[in-house]
């Protein structure tokens, strides 16, 4: 008899939260007996430990990292008639939060090897009207805190890290959230640091920052029915604090365990790179905190550095160019048949969207984006994968990838 070997999922929350359980459960009974469902204890306590978890002063939370974006832009004072620059390849979140400030995002194309906001695309992008400069610390790796400093000085703009992807993630001995005038981060269920519901935070070192947005969540009354601010109800819910209380003094292992099984991953992969399979490039060392580990698959950019194809380039061959390389979805396909999940992060860039057509952009802005998204793929990450399930993941994926067509 064959044994069918165990799935390998995308994500595994049950394995994170299993050993945890107990003090969840006694977290939750806490909450549910003293009957502070809305900006209850256990919030202004994550906050606190938050903030200083990100090295800075405040952090509030709010209901979700998209509101996140939106109202800590809206207390950096930005709104109507400001431009924010942002990557084109992020989660369309970030683009609809800077939408939700009533800014009007710019969007750059990204660096062809990280995946991340290309800086010098940042630099073309700035006009009279840009206020903000918006990184997104993709994948988990934080974008350079220098490279981001010295262009904001130099045109006098704001910066708006999006962390939503990179709890406690750091770059040259600067953590995310700490670089720029405010921070958003995202406790969507899967994120590094995730709750059992939707949440999210703003982070800042700046006090008059943190009361407007502590107004604004909060239908914009500093007190009590005295609405100074176009507000909302945006608010972290005491049951989701004190979940993410419980949870916070665990994610520095999980970072560590997610950045132990990249360096697995890429050190299996390397041999793959004749293959066509080349994992997205870490400049950060240990500070990267793998919220997805993603690979090229057989990317024009997957050598290195070979430029972009154009309208009308034919994709490249191997084998003498005797057979098509095998592509990504085909790959993913392949990997779902031995029970293993995988995911695209993104599958189609923001300006690209259906939604967005307004903004004006159209196909061929953006190339590395573009030919990213049609290249990447995302690898089962998250605390607790073990040594063999990777080998297993490069196994299958050496495997299709040797068979020819
Ligand atoms: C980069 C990025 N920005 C913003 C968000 C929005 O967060 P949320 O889903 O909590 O609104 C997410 C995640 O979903 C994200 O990945």
């Amino acid at each position: 008899m064959t044994s069918v070997p165990q799935p390998i999922p995308f994500v595994d929350l049950h394995a994170l939260h299993q050993p945890i359980q107990t003090e969840l459960d006694a977290a939750i009974a806490q909450v549910l007996a003293r009957g502070d469902f809305i900006l209850g204890q256990a919030v202004r306590d994550f906050e606190a430990a938050f903030a200083q978890a990100c090295g800075v002063e405040h952090a509030v939370g709010v209901a979700c990292g998209t509101d996140a974006i939106a109202l800590g832009l809206q207390a950096c004072g930005i709104g109507k008639g400001d431009e924010v620059i942002v990557p084109a390849n992020t989660f369309i979140a970030t683009v609809i939060g800077v939408l939700h400030a009533e800014a009007t995002p710019v969007l750059v194309d990204c660096d062809p090897h990280t995946a991340l906001m290309d800086l010098d695309a940042v630099e073309e992008a700035i006009s009279p009207r840009t206020r903000a400069i918006l990184p997104v610390h993709l994948y988990g790796q934080v974008v350079s805190p220098r490279k981001l400093r010295e262009i904001a000085a130099i045109h006098n703009l704001i910066i708006f890290e999006d962390a939503a992807q990179a709890h406690l993630g750091q770059r040259d001995g600067e953590i995310a959230g700490s670089i720029g005038m405010a921070a958003a981060f995202s406790f969507y269920p899967s994120k590094n640091l995730g709750t059992v519901g939707n949440g999210g935070m703003v982070v800042t070192a700046n006090s008059d920052v943190a009361e407007r947005v502590r107004s604004l969540r909060n239908y914009g009354a500093p007190k009590k029915y005295v609405h100074v601010y176009r507000g909302t109800n945006s608010r972290l819910d005491t049951l989701q604090g004190t979940v993410l209380k419980v949870k916070l003094p665990y994610l520095g292992q999980w970072n560590q365990q997610r950045n132990h099984a990249a360096q697995t991953y890429d050190r299996l992969l390397t041999p793959l790179k004749e293959l066509g399979v080349v994992p997205m490039r870490n400049d950060s060392g240990l500070g990267h905190v793998y919220h997805l580990y993603v690979i090229q698959v057989n990317s024009p950019h997957g050598d290195g550095g070979s430029p972009p194809l154009r309208d009308g380039d034919s994709p490249p061959l191997r084998d003498g160019g005797s057979r098509p390389l095998r592509d990504r979805n085909t790959l993913s396909q392949a990997l779902a048949e031995q029970g293993i999940q995988t995911g695209i992060h993104y599958p189609i860039p923001c300006h690209l969207q259906p939604a967005y057509r307004n903004l004006g952009y159209s196909a061929g802005n953006f190339p590395v984006s573009e030919q990213l998204s049609e290249h990447i793929l995302s690898l089962p990450m998250y605390p607790g994968l073990s040594d063999e399930e990777i080998e297993r993941v490069v196994y299958a994926i050496k495997a299709h990838l040797s068979t020819s067509s």
